[in-house]
């Protein structure tokens, strides 16, 4: 019981693995990607509440995980209370869209959150917005197709749907009726962050939450006696779809070089 799973529906959970390994760096990882049922976004939550018990379920049989990241921020909506409930000596963290640190961080009071489908029309959200819009204005983008296109490496798909939904995340600048903050509140978005900043002044402030989220599961880790103070750490990749795929999907997005097994 070494191990810390991180699992989504694909490879977005990528871009907080990243964060996680900068954040704990002897950590031993287990990063699995639901790719052959992805993507969970536009689905309804009964199916991802299904793919996310058979996934964790897995962790837990086969790597017996001291620990779990649900890098996924429509998995976390639909599924992490059931998760909490059925695992209670399990240290879980969940994402949900960066809207606190966004709505502080915005001067002009006007703040977009761009996510899954299915994020957006969560309870989750809804008590989100409560708690942390204040007088702020946010506008919440769904951006259907974005994640396929990222599974799929499909860089037509991406250039278009980063273009179309930025539009309707702006207008962005400095002015008082302008967007200047933006949260990606889906794990795939900060992989094409370049892109998404090609429609958009330098300026534009993007909000992502895999830095916070490494920080809370130090945290979580240090509360059960479970942090690894040695070692070099090591990462395992796992996959329900191609495994090679997910190595070659590690390397292009994040440079990370892993050990792989099906
Ligand atoms: N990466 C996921 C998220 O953070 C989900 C994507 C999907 O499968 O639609 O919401």
């Amino acid at each position: 019981m070494n191990t810390v799973g991180v699992f989504d529906s694909g490879v977005g959970g990528l871009s907080v693995l990243a964060a996680l390994r900068a954040e704990l760096p002897h950590e031993n990882f287990v990063y699995f990607a639901d790719t052959a049922y992805a993507p969970y976004g536009e689905r309804g939550d009964a199916y991802v509440i299904e793919r996310t018990r058979a996934v964790v379920d897995h962790l837990l049989r086969e790597h017996g995980i001291k620990a779990l990241v649900v890098a996924c921020n429509t998995a976390t909506t639909a599924a992490i209370h059931l998760l909490r409930a059925e695992h209670p000596a399990l240290p879980i963290v969940g994402l949900e869209p960066g809207l606190k640190p966004a709505v502080a961080a915005s001067r002009t009071g006007h703040v977009s959150v761009m996510a899954t489908r299915g994020t957006l029309a969560s309870a989750k959200y809804a008590n989100l917005r409560a708690s942390f819009a204040g007088s702020a204005d946010v506008r919440s983008v769904p951006c259907d197709g974005l994640v396929k296109a990222i599974e799929g490496f499909d860089t037509a798909g991406i250039a278009e749907l980063c273009e179309r939904y930025m539009k309707e995340a702006g207008p962005f600048g400095d002015g008082p009726d302008d967007v200047d903050t933006v949260v990606l509140g889906c794990t795939h978005y900060p992989l094409v962050k370049d892109q998404l900043g090609r429609h958009a002044p330098a300026t534009l402030r993007f909000i992502d939450t895999g830095v916070p989220v490494a920080q809370q599961t130090r945290r979580l880790l240090t509360s059960a006696g479970r942090l690894a103070d040695s070692g070099d750490g090591s990462l395992l990749l796992q996959g329900s779809g191609d495994v090679a795929w997910l190595e070659a999907a590690a390397s292009r997005w994040l440079g990370l070089s892993t050990t792989t097994a099906d």
